[in-house]
Protein backbone atom coordinates (compact mmCIF):
# COMPACT_ATOMS: atom_id res chain seq x y z
CA UNK A 1 0.00 0.00 0.00
CA UNK A 2 2.64 2.63 0.87
CA UNK A 3 4.66 1.31 -2.48
CA UNK A 4 1.37 2.06 -4.63
CA UNK A 5 1.23 5.73 -3.05
CA UNK A 6 4.55 6.48 -2.86
CA UNK A 7 4.50 5.05 -7.12
CA UNK A 8 1.18 7.62 -7.34
CA UNK A 9 3.00 10.54 -5.91
CA UNK A 10 6.27 9.81 -8.01
CA UNK A 11 5.07 8.94 -11.13
CA UNK A 12 5.20 12.07 -13.30
CA UNK A 13 1.69 13.18 -15.20
CA UNK A 14 0.14 15.97 -16.42
CA UNK A 15 -2.90 17.26 -14.97
CA UNK A 16 -5.09 15.97 -17.28
CA UNK A 17 -4.20 12.26 -17.18
CA UNK A 18 -4.15 12.87 -13.27
CA UNK A 19 -8.09 14.15 -14.00
CA UNK A 20 -9.05 11.44 -15.70
CA UNK A 21 -8.06 8.85 -13.27
CA UNK A 22 -5.43 7.84 -16.36
CA UNK A 23 -2.43 7.00 -13.53
CA UNK A 24 -4.99 5.44 -11.35
CA UNK A 25 -5.76 3.06 -14.09
CA UNK A 26 -2.29 2.54 -15.10
CA UNK A 27 -0.92 1.12 -11.16
CA UNK A 28 -4.34 -0.50 -11.48
CA UNK A 29 -3.53 -2.41 -14.65
CA UNK A 30 -0.48 -3.66 -13.30
CA UNK A 31 -1.39 -4.98 -9.83
CA UNK A 32 -4.04 -6.81 -12.39
CA UNK A 33 -1.26 -8.17 -14.02
CA UNK A 34 0.65 -9.13 -10.81
CA UNK A 35 -2.80 -10.93 -10.10
CA UNK A 36 -3.75 -12.83 -13.49
CA UNK A 37 -0.59 -12.92 -15.53
CA UNK A 38 -0.71 -17.14 -15.36
CA UNK A 39 -4.47 -16.52 -17.47
CA UNK A 40 -2.81 -13.88 -19.69
CA UNK A 41 -0.08 -15.91 -21.22
CA UNK A 42 -1.98 -17.30 -24.24
CA UNK A 43 -2.36 -13.65 -24.76
CA UNK A 44 1.12 -11.69 -24.14
CA UNK A 45 2.55 -14.87 -26.29
CA UNK A 46 0.27 -14.08 -29.33
CA UNK A 47 1.40 -10.64 -28.73
CA UNK A 48 4.99 -11.30 -28.71
CA UNK A 49 4.77 -14.12 -31.14
CA UNK A 50 3.34 -11.26 -33.61
CA UNK A 51 5.55 -8.89 -33.15
CA UNK A 52 8.75 -11.01 -33.25
CA UNK A 53 7.08 -12.27 -36.71
CA UNK A 54 6.56 -8.64 -38.10
CA UNK A 55 10.13 -7.71 -36.73
CA UNK A 56 11.54 -10.73 -38.66
CA UNK A 57 10.02 -9.15 -42.16
CA UNK A 58 11.02 -5.56 -41.90
CA UNK A 59 14.07 -4.54 -44.41
CA UNK A 60 15.79 -2.29 -41.38
CA UNK A 61 15.42 -2.25 -37.53
CA UNK A 62 15.92 1.01 -36.45
CA UNK A 63 13.18 2.44 -34.73
CA UNK A 64 10.01 1.35 -33.75
CA UNK A 65 7.10 3.03 -32.06
CA UNK A 66 4.26 1.53 -29.43
CA UNK A 67 1.10 3.82 -29.04
CA UNK A 68 -0.63 2.84 -25.84
CA UNK A 69 2.50 1.51 -24.28
CA UNK A 70 1.34 1.41 -20.69
CA UNK A 71 3.64 -0.97 -19.24
CA UNK A 72 4.85 -3.13 -22.19
CA UNK A 73 3.19 -6.06 -20.85
CA UNK A 74 2.38 -7.48 -24.43
CA UNK A 75 6.08 -6.73 -25.47
CA UNK A 76 8.38 -6.67 -23.14
CA UNK A 77 10.89 -3.66 -22.85
CA UNK A 78 13.78 -6.52 -23.74
CA UNK A 79 12.45 -7.65 -26.52
CA UNK A 80 12.36 -3.53 -28.20
CA UNK A 81 15.74 -3.53 -26.65
CA UNK A 82 17.07 -6.34 -28.76
CA UNK A 83 15.69 -6.13 -32.02
CA UNK A 84 15.60 -1.77 -31.93
CA UNK A 85 18.04 1.25 -31.97
CA UNK A 86 15.37 3.49 -30.80
CA UNK A 87 12.46 2.84 -28.99
CA UNK A 88 9.57 5.62 -28.85
CA UNK A 89 6.86 4.88 -26.35
CA UNK A 90 3.50 6.53 -26.46
CA UNK A 91 0.47 6.93 -23.64
CA UNK A 92 -1.10 9.58 -21.71
CA UNK A 93 0.74 8.34 -18.55
CA UNK A 94 3.88 6.42 -18.38
CA UNK A 95 5.05 4.27 -15.49
CA UNK A 96 7.80 5.30 -13.23
CA UNK A 97 10.33 2.18 -14.08
CA UNK A 98 9.57 3.80 -17.92
CA UNK A 99 10.67 7.73 -16.65
CA UNK A 100 13.96 5.81 -14.66
CA UNK A 101 14.86 3.94 -17.94
CA UNK A 102 14.39 6.82 -20.32
CA UNK A 103 16.57 8.81 -18.52
CA UNK A 104 19.04 6.55 -18.01
CA UNK A 105 18.92 5.16 -21.83
CA UNK A 106 18.76 7.01 -24.50
CA UNK A 107 17.53 4.78 -26.89
CA UNK A 108 14.44 5.06 -25.31
CA UNK A 109 12.01 8.48 -25.78
CA UNK A 110 8.44 8.92 -23.91
CA UNK A 111 6.49 11.10 -25.43
CA UNK A 112 3.11 11.56 -23.30
CA UNK A 113 -0.07 12.34 -25.64
CA UNK A 114 -3.78 11.85 -25.54
CA UNK A 115 -3.89 10.46 -28.97
CA UNK A 116 -7.14 11.83 -29.30
CA UNK A 117 -6.83 15.13 -28.71
CA UNK A 118 -10.79 14.96 -27.01
CA UNK A 119 -9.70 14.90 -23.20
CA UNK A 120 -9.26 18.73 -23.27
CA UNK A 121 -12.42 19.12 -24.77
CA UNK A 122 -14.81 16.93 -22.22
CA UNK A 123 -15.70 19.28 -19.90
CA UNK A 124 -17.38 21.93 -22.40
CA UNK A 125 -19.40 18.80 -23.77
CA UNK A 126 -23.48 19.04 -22.83
CA UNK A 127 -25.10 16.94 -25.22
CA UNK A 128 -24.21 13.63 -27.57
CA UNK A 129 -24.61 16.00 -30.75
CA UNK A 130 -21.77 18.08 -29.13
CA UNK A 131 -19.68 14.56 -28.25
CA UNK A 132 -20.83 13.72 -32.06
CA UNK A 133 -19.25 16.95 -33.60
CA UNK A 134 -16.07 17.25 -31.54
CA UNK A 135 -15.51 13.65 -33.39
CA UNK A 136 -16.51 14.31 -36.75
CA UNK A 137 -13.95 17.71 -35.92
CA UNK A 138 -11.40 15.49 -34.67
CA UNK A 139 -11.50 12.76 -37.97
CA UNK A 140 -10.55 15.70 -40.03
CA UNK A 141 -7.57 16.51 -38.15
CA UNK A 142 -3.70 14.98 -37.92
CA UNK A 143 -3.79 14.23 -34.63
CA UNK A 144 -0.40 12.28 -34.63
CA UNK A 145 2.28 11.45 -37.11
CA UNK A 146 5.32 9.16 -36.46
CA UNK A 147 7.72 7.43 -38.90
CA UNK A 148 9.36 4.48 -37.81
CA UNK A 149 10.41 0.74 -39.09
CA UNK A 150 7.47 -0.55 -37.10
CA UNK A 151 4.61 1.22 -35.57
CA UNK A 152 2.25 -0.96 -32.93
CA UNK A 153 -0.93 0.12 -31.83
CA UNK A 154 -0.84 -2.29 -28.67
CA UNK A 155 -5.00 -2.67 -27.53
CA UNK A 156 -5.67 0.84 -27.33
CA UNK A 157 -8.48 1.19 -29.99
CA UNK A 158 -11.29 0.61 -27.39
CA UNK A 159 -9.43 2.79 -24.91
CA UNK A 160 -9.98 5.67 -26.83
CA UNK A 161 -14.04 6.22 -26.44
CA UNK A 162 -14.04 5.38 -22.64
CA UNK A 163 -13.55 8.65 -21.38
CA UNK A 164 -15.67 10.85 -24.00
CA UNK A 165 -18.57 8.42 -23.53
CA UNK A 166 -17.82 8.92 -19.35
CA UNK A 167 -17.98 12.54 -19.84
CA UNK A 168 -21.30 12.86 -21.49
CA UNK A 169 -23.23 9.84 -19.47
CA UNK A 170 -22.40 12.46 -16.62
CA UNK A 171 -23.65 15.00 -18.06
CA UNK A 172 -26.30 13.66 -19.32
CA UNK A 173 -27.43 12.11 -16.31
CA UNK A 174 -27.70 8.50 -18.21
CA UNK A 175 -26.40 5.26 -19.39
CA UNK A 176 -25.52 6.03 -23.31
CA UNK A 177 -27.51 3.25 -25.29
CA UNK A 178 -25.62 0.10 -27.28
CA UNK A 179 -26.27 1.66 -30.22
CA UNK A 180 -24.95 5.33 -29.02
CA UNK A 181 -21.91 4.24 -27.80
CA UNK A 182 -21.27 1.91 -30.31
CA UNK A 183 -21.17 4.48 -32.48
CA UNK A 184 -18.79 6.72 -30.59
CA UNK A 185 -16.39 3.61 -30.21
CA UNK A 186 -16.31 3.35 -34.06
CA UNK A 187 -15.84 7.02 -34.69
CA UNK A 188 -12.94 7.24 -32.31
CA UNK A 189 -11.48 3.74 -33.32
CA UNK A 190 -11.94 5.16 -37.63
CA UNK A 191 -9.67 8.67 -36.39
CA UNK A 192 -7.14 6.16 -35.01
CA UNK A 193 -6.58 3.86 -37.94
CA UNK A 194 -6.83 6.99 -40.48
CA UNK A 195 -4.23 8.63 -38.48
CA UNK A 196 -2.08 5.37 -38.17
CA UNK A 197 -2.45 4.93 -41.76
CA UNK A 198 -0.64 8.53 -42.04
CA UNK A 199 2.13 7.07 -40.08
CA UNK A 200 5.58 6.13 -42.02
CA UNK A 201 6.46 2.65 -41.11
CA UNK A 202 4.75 -1.28 -41.45
CA UNK A 203 1.98 -1.40 -38.74
CA UNK A 204 1.25 -3.63 -36.34
CA UNK A 205 -2.49 -3.58 -34.59
CA UNK A 206 -3.76 -5.24 -31.47
CA UNK A 207 -7.42 -4.35 -31.55
CA UNK A 208 -9.74 -5.43 -28.38
CA UNK A 209 -13.03 -4.38 -29.50
CA UNK A 210 -14.78 -7.13 -27.84
CA UNK A 211 -16.03 -7.20 -24.73
CA UNK A 212 -17.59 -10.24 -22.83
CA UNK A 213 -19.24 -10.94 -19.63
CA UNK A 214 -19.37 -13.87 -18.14
CA UNK A 215 -21.51 -15.57 -14.72
CA UNK A 216 -20.14 -17.81 -12.73
CA UNK A 217 -21.97 -20.25 -14.46
CA UNK A 218 -20.34 -19.25 -17.68
CA UNK A 219 -23.08 -18.29 -19.51
CA UNK A 220 -22.57 -14.85 -21.76
CA UNK A 221 -24.30 -12.11 -19.89
CA UNK A 222 -22.98 -9.35 -21.88
CA UNK A 223 -21.18 -9.11 -25.40
CA UNK A 224 -20.18 -5.52 -26.61
CA UNK A 225 -18.92 -5.30 -30.25
CA UNK A 226 -18.66 -2.32 -32.38
CA UNK A 227 -17.95 -2.04 -36.10
CA UNK A 228 -14.62 -0.77 -37.27
CA UNK A 229 -13.60 -0.87 -41.15
CA UNK A 230 -10.06 -2.32 -41.20
CA UNK A 231 -10.16 -2.43 -45.13
CA UNK A 232 -6.04 -2.87 -46.18
CA UNK A 233 -5.37 -4.31 -43.58
CA UNK A 234 -4.24 -8.19 -43.36
CA UNK A 235 -5.98 -9.95 -40.23
CA UNK A 236 -3.37 -11.68 -38.64
CA UNK A 237 -5.11 -13.90 -35.72
CA UNK A 238 -7.73 -13.58 -33.30
CA UNK A 239 -7.91 -14.95 -30.11
CA UNK A 240 -9.55 -15.04 -26.47
CA UNK A 241 -7.53 -13.09 -23.68
CA UNK A 242 -9.29 -13.72 -20.03
CA UNK A 243 -8.58 -10.31 -18.63
CA UNK A 244 -10.54 -10.39 -15.23
CA UNK A 245 -11.88 -14.56 -14.04
CA UNK A 246 -14.19 -14.61 -11.91
CA UNK A 247 -13.34 -12.91 -8.46
CA UNK A 248 -11.12 -10.22 -10.03
CA UNK A 249 -13.24 -7.53 -11.39
CA UNK A 250 -16.55 -8.98 -9.36
CA UNK A 251 -17.97 -11.92 -7.88
CA UNK A 252 -20.63 -11.83 -10.04
CA UNK A 253 -19.05 -12.11 -13.36
CA UNK A 254 -15.42 -12.62 -15.05
CA UNK A 255 -14.52 -10.33 -18.46
CA UNK A 256 -13.05 -11.39 -21.56
CA UNK A 257 -11.87 -9.51 -24.17
CA UNK A 258 -11.50 -11.06 -28.32
CA UNK A 259 -8.31 -9.59 -29.67
CA UNK A 260 -7.72 -9.25 -33.28
CA UNK A 261 -4.48 -8.59 -35.26
CA UNK A 262 -3.83 -6.76 -37.93
CA UNK A 263 -0.72 -5.60 -40.31
CA UNK A 264 0.14 -3.74 -42.84
C1 LIG B 1 -4.92 -1.66 -22.18
S1 LIG B 1 -3.62 -0.53 -22.04
C2 LIG B 1 -2.50 -1.16 -23.24
C3 LIG B 1 -1.66 -2.27 -22.67
C4 LIG B 1 -0.21 -2.16 -23.10
N1 LIG B 1 -0.09 -2.28 -24.52
C5 LIG B 1 0.70 -3.15 -22.38
O1 LIG B 1 1.33 -3.99 -23.03
O2 LIG B 1 0.81 -3.06 -21.13
C6 LIG B 1 -4.19 0.89 -22.87
C7 LIG B 1 -3.27 2.08 -22.73
O3 LIG B 1 -3.80 3.11 -23.56
C8 LIG B 1 -3.58 4.34 -22.93
N2 LIG B 1 -4.53 5.31 -23.47
C9 LIG B 1 -5.87 5.35 -23.29
N3 LIG B 1 -6.40 6.42 -23.91
C10 LIG B 1 -5.38 7.05 -24.52
C11 LIG B 1 -5.28 8.23 -25.31
N4 LIG B 1 -6.36 8.97 -25.56
N5 LIG B 1 -4.06 8.60 -25.78
C12 LIG B 1 -2.95 7.86 -25.48
N6 LIG B 1 -2.98 6.74 -24.74
C13 LIG B 1 -4.17 6.34 -24.26
C14 LIG B 1 -3.80 4.06 -21.46
O4 LIG B 1 -3.14 5.02 -20.66
C15 LIG B 1 -3.20 2.65 -21.33
O5 LIG B 1 -1.87 2.73 -20.90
Amino acid sequence: MIFESLEFFLTPTTPLARKYGFLYSSISLKHRYERCKKMWIPHLKNCQDLFTDAVASLPQKKSVVILGSAHLHEIPMHLLLENFEQITLVDVVHPLKHHWLAKRNHRVKLITQDLTEALQHLEKLNSLDELHALGQELAGKDLFHFEADLIVSANLLSQLALLPIDAIEKKLKRELTVDEKDQICTDFAQTHLKNLEGCKGKKLIYADREVIYKDPQGEVIYRGHYPVNFAGYKELKKWNWVLAPLGEASKKYSVEMNIEAYSK
